[in-house]
């Protein structure tokens, strides 16, 4: 068996205290572990110049090579063009999308650097994956240093429909970057569709067979693979936690009160605002369910140099004040909000304390919380998910109760039915959801996207 190269902006180099890696992590590393490996990225730290060589870890069979990067890479490559213009344009946000070329140019830059750093570690017959749109440009780059064989992208964010995507300058060479790859992963048929639009109506692609693009001289595979959550993980995390400390402790504070929970970085495509708004006409709407639930919001700090980042929390401080300034009282408050960060095992007993799970970004590839909420629930006793129709896990979980965030009136309605559906109800929404989660597990996702980088010919020939 070849080895496995995996490129990643963030790599998560194990440590003694890695209890709170993320499954992503975890699942890569198994892969890694199995036949041997690289994990090639960003450190995660600054320094003054972006790293000559690589830092070299290896922990048995596997290298994470992790390069830290200058102040002005990291502006320009990550706060700028991949932040700033390629997150919120692919989250459907163009009136957040600021495109500079000079950002553009840092983010060809270091995807070019990177490359040069890690030719010399490719052997021939290695698989490699390289993910997220980071590092979009990347395969190009390896293919321009002789790299022959099979690479594989997976896109974990949405793909944006045509029209949105013309809006970038330097579209047409993303989407060629894009054709560099073997095989190219999407998170849902949605996103699939979209880069097949764009293919074929803006680059004279076309579909050769169901899966099979024919675009900028080559041939590339592309299919859908849902990213899952870790098998059986969250469900063991879960039923642990509840006997633990924080679990325990929340229980009595909520001192039999129902609780609602959403758990999300701090970002603006997860509709944090539109879910205070919403909650806010839930209190107004059902005025019973006052003094009887409360809604905790976790949203860990992220990408906090990035001015649209400083303005959501701004924004969200304010709501959350209201909010409980107009409905709290002296021995209730309506809603809990906390930018601090919780391990992923202690949000597990959150969740299965929580009546009700809101996960209702404007726009998600997949979100992987709501399909942690599912994993954590009891089985008897089982909490309902209100879940965006624009979060990739809606496809899949279609037996959660599917809102659209920007509805208000919808959502709170949402929130009612959740707190008083039928326990019957509740559990056979739930059952119906946890198959889709077993089913398509984190474990899943990685075979059958490496068993479809095996197979492809190695590189796609360009017929006719
Ligand atoms: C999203 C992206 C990931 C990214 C994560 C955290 O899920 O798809 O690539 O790692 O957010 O964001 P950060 O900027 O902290 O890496």
């Amino acid at each position: 068996m070849s080895r496995l190269v995996v490129v990643s902006n963030r790599v998560a180099v194990p440590d003694a205290q890695s209890a709170t890696t993320g499954g992503l992590a975890v699942a890569l590393r198994d892969a890694l572990q199995t036949n041997g490996g690289i994990w090639f990225g960003w450190s995660g730290k600054t320094a003054a110049h972006t790293a000559e060589q690589p830092t070299m870890t290896e922990i048995g069979p596997v290298t994470y090579a992790t390069l830290d990067l200058g102040r002005k890479d990291y502006n320009e490559y990550y706060n700028g063009f991949a932040n700033r213009t390629l997150w919120p344009l692919f989250h459907y946000r163009l009136d957040l999308a600021e495109f500079s070329h000079q950002n553009y140019t840092g983010y060809l830059r270091v995807n070019s650097l990177f490359a040069d750093k890690l030719r010399p570690l490719i052997e021939d017959d290695d698989q490699v994956w390289v993910h997220d749109y980071h590092l979009i440009p990347m395969g190009r780059e390896l293919r321009a240093r002789g790299v022959g064989q099979a690479m594989g992208f997976f896109l974990h964010t949405p793909f944006p429909a045509m029209e949105v995507l013309l809006a970038l300058p330097s579209h047409a060479l993303l989407v060629e970057s894009l054709c560099a790859y073997d095989v190219v992963g999407f998170q849902t048929e949605n996103d699939l569709r979209a880069f097949r639009d764009y293919v074929i109506h803006e680059a004279k692609g076309e579909m050769l067979d169901d899966q099979t693009v024919r675009a900028f001289g080559r041939l590339v595979h592309t299919e859908v693979f849902p990213i899952g959550i870790e098998r059986g993980q969250m469900e063991a995390a879960a039923e642990a936690a509840v006997e633990q400390g924080a679990a325990r402790r929340l229980e009595r504070t909520l001192n039999n009160r129902n609780l609602m929970i959403g758990v999300d970085r701090l970002d603006y495509s997860k509709g944090i605002p539109e879910r205070f708004r919403s909650f806010e006409r839930f209190m107004e709407q059902y005025p019973a369910h006052r003094g009887q639930v409360s809604m905790m919001q976790i949203a860990p700090l992220s990408r906090s140099e990035v001015p649209e980042y400083k303005a959501i929390r701004d924004q969200l401080e304010g709501l959350a004040g209201y909010i409980n300034g107009r409905y709290g009282d002296f021995d209730w408050m309506p809603l809990h909000y906390l930018t601090k960060n919780f391990q992923r095992e202690t949000l597990a007993g959150f969740f299965r304390l929580s009546r009700v799970g809101v996960v209702t970004p404007l726009r998600d590839g997949m979100n992987l919380v709501a399909k942690e909420y599912v994993a954590s629930q009891d089985p008897n006793y089982p909490g309902v998910l209100v879940l965006s129709r624009f979060a990739g896990a809606a496809r899949e979980l279609d037996a959660a109760l599917l809102v659209n965030p920007y509805d208000h009136d919808g959502v709170a309605a949402a929130l009612n039915k959740g707190l008083v559906m039928s326990l019957e109800e509740r559990r056979e929404r739930w059952q119906s959801m946890m198959e889709k989660v077993r089913e398509n597990s984190l474990e899943a996702w990685r075979e059958r996207f490496l068993k479809v980088l095996r197979s492809v010919p190695t590189p796609m020939p360009v017929k006719g």
